[in-house]
């Protein structure tokens, strides 16, 4: 049986005003939600699984160092043995235990980033098992930028390996429900915070080679890197270019697909938006269920925020057919929300 925990109220507002104000009610609150957090965290350290918030998306976790535990991740999430899992950690310095490459490049990025939405990818040591990469000889390791997550990492003593707490293929939770729904009575824990903040996945920047490269795009946008860096920093082709095979292993498979067949409509907004409703009558004149997903055109923030929220209350609606506008590629993020769009509709792309 899954263990159901609500740890809402370990954010940044309520702990602000148990320090701040010395409110009573919030430090009760928030002693309540650590119970739950440290008896999550024993569970780990005993070789469970839990599911948790982040800012990015919830994680589904287990012990890092422990290749049994991290197998029943692959194993609840159905997920393909050749993708590997990113490694959350609580503090900057227990990446030294995962990687021995700290290059002053390196360093100048955790500490701006950390904690936040950016994986760095490293030459693992032979502390990581070979399960957690995938075989690989580099690792992802990120610090997420959450109260109860960082608690309960802190509190389990251990790194947690950790990928999207989703059945494999569905779209990335972004809230406690969408968490049940794929998970309850899969995973030992599932504790349950609020909506995640960013709704879309934490950047991967390979920092492995000579050139920093992103290996699937996200909050932390190329030029937010650049500007901290300086130098060359490269876009993995395998993102953009579908004959290219991309270096993140699990940017190649079906992904955040809802069950509804959905079409991306590229354009003028005004024109995406009236050729959408054309076809949203012609198709709801024969019967057919459609749901369609318009964000302001510049809103690239609430788009990322309500994208995969937005697919998952489609599905439960039990539309037949999606039709989304796309948002602007050239900008950043606007570029992140449109790779998880395209993908979502399989490339579906209608040009108008
Ligand atoms: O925001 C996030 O990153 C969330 C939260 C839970 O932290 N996690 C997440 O994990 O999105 P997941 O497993 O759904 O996606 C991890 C991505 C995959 O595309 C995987 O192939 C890539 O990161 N990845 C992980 N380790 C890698 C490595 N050593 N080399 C290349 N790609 C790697
Ligand atoms: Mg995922």
């Amino acid at each position: 049986m899954t263990k159901i925990w609500d740890v809402t109220s370990l954010n940044k507002e309520t702990i602000l005003e148990c320090e701040e104000f010395a409110d009573n009610d919030a430090f009760e609150r928030i002693e309540a939600a650590l119970v739950h957090v440290d008896a999550a965290a024993a569970i780990l350290a005993q070789g469970g699984t839990v599911a948790f918030p982040t800012e990015t998306v919830y994680g589904l976790g287990a012990n890092a160092l422990d290749a049994a535990a991290v197998a029943k991740i692959f194993k609840a999430k159905g997920r393909p043995s050749d993708n590997p899992i990113i490694v959350h950690i609580a503090k900057a310095s227990d990446i030294t235990q995962l990687t021995t490459k700290l290059t002053p490049t390196i360093v100048k990025l955790i500490d701006e980033f950390w904690p936040g939405p950016l994986t760095l990818v490293l030459p693992k040591t032979a502390a990581v098992p070979d399960i957690v990469t995938a075989g690989l000889q580099t690792v992802g390791i990120r610090m997420p930028d959450d109260a109860a997550a960082l608690e309960l990492i802190k509190r389990a003593g251990c790194p947690v390996a950790a990928p999207s707490a989703n059945i494999s293929g569905r779209p990335s939770p972004t809230r406690a429900k969408d968490v049940l729904s794929d998970l309850d009575g899969k995973v030992d824990v599932i504790l349950m915070g609020g909506d995640c903040r960013v709704g879309i996945e934490s950047t991967v920047l390979d920092m492995s080679g000579d050139v920093p490269t992103i290996l699937r795009p996200g909050f932390i946008t190329k030029e937010d890197i650049k500007e901290l860096i300086g130098g060359r920093v490269e876009m993995d082709p395998g993102i953009t270019d579908s004959l290219e095979a991309p270096k993140a292993p699990g940017m190649k498979y079906t992904h955040y697909a809802p069950k509804a067949t959905m079409t991306v409509f590229e354009g003028r907004q005004e024109k995406v938006i009236s050729e959408i409703a054309r076809i949203k009558a012609l198709n709801e004149a024969n019967g057919i269920k459609v749901g369609v997903i318009i964000f302001e055109e510049k809103d690239f923030i609430l788009a990322a925020s309500e994208f995969f929220a937005r697919l998952r209350d489609l599905d439960s609606e039990e539309v037949d057919l999606i039709l989304a506008g796309a948002m602007s590629k050239n900008d950043s993020l606007g570029f992140a929300v449109m790779n998880r769009m395209m993908k979502a509709a399989g490339y579906n792309i209608v040009k108008v």
